[in-house]
């Protein structure tokens, strides 16, 4: 069985400050982790504070981005490696935003994927076809060429404990939510790709999860689908409130 997985993505929010206050008022309100894993993925100035103030708490931490080396005269990059000797658990790797705005290919995603376990981090990698993709009718044929280019070169265990998260680009950040059919659908597809590339074993290991628009009020219709294992959040990851009302939607 698949542990369901909410991760709050807060791309280029909060402060040290506010993440620690943060943590303190969600930490001891998460659910178990057996039944949900709760994960918040902050900017790289703010990992300290809180892999400090979510010691001995039930929420995983996670980078946004990661280069694909250890270390060497890169300058501005973030070291996966020393993402492991802080305690990060996860790196998120090729959110439309970094494949957009900083140009990010799936041959440097798949870089990253593989110094991420390397380094023994996880990886959320993430895809998701535009609105224009779409409308073409090409969105599985695209989804899934950016699954196989992330995924090249790694082992059916790497991949069984990944996270995929299917994230829309015309659902992010636009109040626009994929419906859940839809969102189940290329779930499913990235799945049947998985069974295709790897085997059915992998397939059924790995977490997918739906990015684009999620909030308490439509998590428990999305994490209905059986496809579906969890969510990446953007907005409605920031507010206390919103991310308890996300990780407990099991009530
Ligand atoms: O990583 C999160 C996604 O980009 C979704 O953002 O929940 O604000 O639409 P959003």
């Amino acid at each position: 069985m698949r542990t369901p997985i909410i991760a709050g993505n807060w791309k280029l929010h909060m402060n040290p400050a506010q993440t620690a206050e943060f943590v303190k008022n969600v930490k001891d309100k998460l659910p178990d982790s057996n039944k949900v894993e709760s994960v918040i993925a902050a900017p790289a100035v703010d990992l300290d504070a809180l892999i400090k103030a979510s010691e001995g708490s039930n929420l995983s931490v996670a980078a946004e981005n990661c280069y694909f080396e250890d270390e060497g005269a890169f300058t501005g990059e973030t070291s996966p490696k020393v993402l492991k000797e802080m305690g990060v658990k996860y790196c998120i790797i090729g959110h439309s935003e970094r494949r957009d705005y900083f140009h990010e290919t799936d041959e440097d995603i798949n870089k990253k994927a593989k110094a991420i376990f390397r380094n023994g981090l996880l990886p959320i990698i993430c895809c998701g076809e535009s609105l224009e993709t779409r409308e073409a009718g090409k969105e599985e044929e695209f989804v899934v060429s950016q699954i196989k280019k992330a995924l090249d070169g790694l082992t059916s265990e790497q991949v069984s404990s990944l996270v995929i998260a299917y994230e829309p680009i015309w659902a992010i950040g636009t109040g626009k939510t994929a419906t859940s059919d839809q969102a189940e659908e290329m779930c499913k597809t990235i799945r049947e790709s998985i069974a295709k590339l790897y085997n059915e074993e992998t397939a059924e290991n790995v977490r997918i999860q739906y990015g684009g628009s999620v909030k308490p009020a439509n998590v428990k219709e999305l994490m209905a689908k059986p496809n579906i294992d969890g969510g990446l959040v953007g907005g409605a990851s920031l507010e206390v409130e919103s991310f308890l009302s996300l990780v407990n939607y099991q009530g």
